[in-house]
């Protein structure tokens, strides 16, 4: 985390002292963009760095689902099971990621590129069902639109939402 202080110094000199511990959930977003996730030594160096309690840290962590406290595969692959999506194909869906990958939800394929996760409503329920690769979503899917989606990934290519 060290390499980011001076980026939240930055950040830090538009906040009042009094306010600092309203810094915690930026820095956290950061660290996570910048690592992939948010390590043990990070909660410890931030706590330093922003004089507040461990703990106040770790419920932030705890709180906000979208915080990762582990690496996870180079595409984060989210699918929607809410109400929408669930009625458009959603569990097909996920079982066909999973048939594809090799893999249940929770997990990591073992050459460490997808990462698959079930997730509630990700606000685009007109487009069910909705999957997100990292911070793209994908809409509309269905079986065949996945595998084309996912040729794309594991050649290695960075893939667009469609407009
Ligand atoms: S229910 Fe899936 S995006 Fe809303």
């Amino acid at each position: 985390m060290q390499h980011l202080i001076p980026e939240f110094d930055r950040w830090r000199r538009r906040y009042p002292a009094e306010a600092l511990p309203s810094l915690v959930l930026p820095c956290l977003r950061r660290i996570q963009d910048d690592r992939g996730f948010v390590a043990e030594c990070d909660i410890a160096e931030l706590a330093a760095y922003l004089a507040v309690p461990r703990i106040q840290i770790e419920e932030v962590l705890s709180h906000y689902t979208q915080f990762r406290r582990a690496a996870i595969g180079r595409w984060h692959l989210q699918a929607c099971r809410n109400l929408s999506c669930s009625m458009r194909g959603a569990e097909a869906a996920i079982a066909h990621l999973c048939r594809r990958l090799g893999i249940q939800p929770g997990q990591t394929t073992a050459d460490g590129q997808f990462t698959l996760s079930t997730v509630e409503c990700l606000g685009s329920c007109g487009t069910a069902p909705v999957l997100m690769v990292n911070a793209a979503y994908h809409e509309n899917m269905d079986s065949a639109r996945l595998d084309s989606l996912l040729d794309t990934l594991m050649q290695g290519s960075t893939v667009e939402a469609p407009t």
